[in-house]
C-alpha cells in the first residue's frame, strides 16, 4: 500500500512524464516543417511516445499498488526553435530536470521505508543515465557539427543508430 506522500510524488512523476512526452512532441511536429531532417523528427516523435510509455508504467504501478493514479492537465509547451541544436538543449536540459525527480522520488521511498516503489524507481534510474548520456552524446555532436549543413546532414543520418544504441 502506498503512503498519501508517496502516491502524492508518484501522481506529480506522472505530470512529469506526460509533460516530457508532450514536449517531445511539439518538438517532433517542428522538426517535422523543417527541410531535411526527417530522421531527427522521427527520434523526436519515437522519444515521445517513450515518454508516454514512462507515464503508463507508472499509472499501472500506483494503481496496482493500492492507490490512484491521477491523469494530469498538461502545459502548451514550446512550439518552435531557433534550430536543431536549441531544441536538443532544450531535451537536455529536460532530462536533467526529470532525473532530479526520479532522484526525489527514490529519497521519498526510503524515508517512508516502501522498498518496492524503491525497487520499482530503480528502471527509472538506469533509464536517465541513458536518457542524459544520449542527450549529451547528441549536443556534443551539434557543437562539433555548428553552422556546416553537411555536417547536419550526417547527423540526421546517424541518429536514429544512436538512439538504438543509447536509450530505450
Ligand atoms: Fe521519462 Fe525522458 O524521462
Amino acid at each position: 500500500m502506498l503512503s498519501k506522500k508517496m502516491q502524492a510524488a508518484l501522481n506529480e512523476q506522472i505530470k512529469i512524464e506526460a509533460q516530457s512526452s508532450q514536449v517531445y512532441l511539439a518538438m517532433a511536429s517542428w522538426a517535422e516543417i523543417q527541410p531535411g531532417i526527417d530522421n531527427v523528427t522521427a527520434f523526436f516523435y519515437l522519444h515521445s511516445d517513450e515518454e508516454r510509455m514512462h507515464m503508463l508504467k507508472l499509472i499501472h504501478f500506483v494503481n496496482d499498488r493500492g492507490g490512484f493514479a491521477t491523469v494530469p492537465a498538461l502545459e502548451q509547451p514550446a512550439l518552435t526553435y531557433p534550430s536543431i541544436s536549441h531544441a536538443f538543449k532544450a531535451l537536455l536540459e529536460h532530462e536533467l530536470h526529470v532525473s532530479a525527480s526520479i532522484n526525489n522520488l527514490v529519497d521519498i521511498a526510503l524515508q517512508e521505508k516502501d522498498y518496492a516503489t524503491h525497487n520499482f524507481l530503480q528502471w527509472y534510474v538506469a533509464e536517465q543515465v541513458e536518457e542524459e548520456a544520449l542527450a549529451r552524446t547528441l549536443n556534443d555532436k551539434l557543437e562539433l557539427i555548428g553552422d556546416d549543413k553537411s555536417g547536419l546532414y550526417l547527423f540526421d543520418k546517424d541518429i536514429l543508430t544512436v538512439n538504438v544504441e543509447g536509450a530505450e
